[in-house]
Formats: structure tokens, sequence, C-alpha cells
């Protein structure tokens, strides 16, 4: 469990893998604050509306909320992928796909550090995906997502000595809204996706959700710039999707 007067920030809120993070938190009787582009009448938590992909808007959102809570939970789990074969891949979508895996990630760790700094500890989880070792039609999203691991890992060493954890998780195929989006419903990319799970099926948010929670927890302290993949087996399967 997490103390009682924890403060976790959350991107990606309010839909998948982000929403099962904060209702499993407020579950657990934390205090959480959202971010994500619409509002959202459902959400327990305080959201704050900003388009990520707008680098003026989220630097004001990052700011006010920094200023607002002690925030000592982060999860930066915004991000986003474009199937796009190499000589198809766009500046525009490398851009997209970069900004919200990478650079959000970045600069809203920057914006919550010196809370955590002043308190003492802090806990930072990112999401990666099971795509990071190499997947068709999503070179940059694996990119993107294998530099997240970078990240957690120097960060970790970096934050170490500050009582500060760094870890990652990575999901394999969860049934969410940007799921059904880049892979439909009896598509054959979706099946065949299924097929390379050991367990045949796909995720659901809230299996991402008790992985995030762990790293999150006070007693998770001796762990840090490790990565935890949670694919149905997907990631030591011999197949690939
Ligand atoms: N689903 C999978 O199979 C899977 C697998 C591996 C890794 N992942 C990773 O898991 C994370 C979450 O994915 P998901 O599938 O749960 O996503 P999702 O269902 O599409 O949810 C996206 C969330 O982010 C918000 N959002 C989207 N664009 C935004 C923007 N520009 N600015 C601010 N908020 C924005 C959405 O709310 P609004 O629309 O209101 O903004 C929503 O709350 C991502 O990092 C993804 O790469 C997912």
């Amino acid at each position: 469990m997490m103390e009682k007067n924890a403060f976790a920030l959350i991107t990606g809120a309010t839909k998948g893998i982000g929403r099962a993070i904060c209702d499993l938190l407020i579950e657990q009787g934390h205090s959480v604050i959202g971010i994500a582009r619409n509002p959202d009448a459902s959400f327990k938590g305080q959201l704050y509306l900003a388009d990520l992909l707008d680098a003026v808007s989220r630097k004001e959102v990052f700011k006010e909320i920094a200023h607002a809570f002690p925030i000592n939970r982060l999860v930066n789990n915004i991000g986003f992928n474009h199937l796009q074969g190499l000589p198809d891949i766009t500046s525009q979508n490398y851009e997209k796909i970069i900004d919200l895996n990478l650079t959000v990630t970045l600069e809203l760790t920057q914006a919550v550090l010196p809370s955590m700094l002043a308190l003492g500890q802090g806990r930072i989880v990112n999401i990666a995906s099971r795509s990071m070792l190499g997947r068709k039609n999503s070179s940059v999203y694996a990119a993107a997502k294998a530099g997240l691991v970078g990240f957690t890992k120097s960060w970790a060493i970096e934050l170490a000595s500050a009582g500060i954890t760094v870890n990652c998780v990575a999901p394999g195929p969860i049934e969410t809204e940007m799921f059904n989006r880049n892979n439909p419903i009896g598509s054959p990319g979706r099946q065949s996706m299924m097929d390379a799970i050991p367990m045949n099926r796909l995720g659901g948010p809230r299996e991402v959700a008790s992985a995030v929670t762990y790293f999150l927890s006070k007693d998770a302290s001796f762990t840090t710039g490790q990565t935890i993949f949670v694919c149905g087996g997907a990631s030591i399967a011999q197949q690939h999707f």
C-alpha cells in the first residue's frame, strides 16, 4: 500500500490503463490527480484538462499541478502509436509519437521532481510496451518505448540516493480504446496477436494497474530501475506479432 499522504499524478487518466490505475489507487484510499483532454464526470480524482501535444499548455498545467500538490507518486502513462511501415513513416507521426511517449514524460518528471526531492521520497513509473522488443509497422513506437526504459534505468541511478525509485511497466496487448482503434475487432492483425500470446487472450487494464500500484507502494522501496512485462507471456514467446 502507498502511505495515506501520497499524492499520485497520472497522465492519460480517464480511459484504458490510466483509468484503471486511478480507480485502483482511489479504491486504496489515495489522492489522485489526473490529466486528460476531455472532462469525465465519472472520474473520482481531481482532473486537469490539457492537450499534452501542445507544448505551451502542458508546461502550464505541469507547473500548476506541481504548485498545487506535493506530488510523490508519478505515473507517466500517456503514449501514442500509429501503425506505419518503415518507408511510410512521416515526420508528423514521428514527432507525435516521440512527443507523447518521451518528451511529455521528461518534462512532467522534471516538473514534479523538486517536490519529491523536498519530501525525500518518491515513486515514478513509466509505461512502456512489449512492442519495444520489436514490432512490425511500429518502429517509432518501439524506439520511443525502448527510450522509456533508458530513462527508467538512468533516472533510477540518478535518484536512488534521494529515496526516489523509478520503474517501468511494459504491457502486452491490452483491450483499451487505443488498442481497439489500432487493432479493430475481427482484423487479421488482432487475431495473429492473440495467437502469439501464450495465454491466447488480451489483457485487461486492471491487470496492468496492479503491477503499477506495486511499484508505487511504500513497501517497494528496494526495487528500482526495473521493467516488468504484463503481457500474458508474449515477451518470452518465440513468435512475434
Ligand atoms: N492498450 C495496449 O494494448 C497497450 C499496450 C502496451 C502499452 N500501452 C501503453 O499504455 C498507455 C495507455 O494506453 P491506453 O491503451 O490505456 O490508452 P487509451 O485507452 O487510448 O487512453 C488514453 C488516455 O489518454 C488521454 N489522452 C489521449 N491523448 C491525449 C493528449 N493529447 N493529451 C492529454 N491526454 C490525452 C485520453 O483522454 P482524452 O481522450 O480525453 O484526452 C485517455 O484518458 C500508453 O502509453 C500506451 O502506449 C498500451
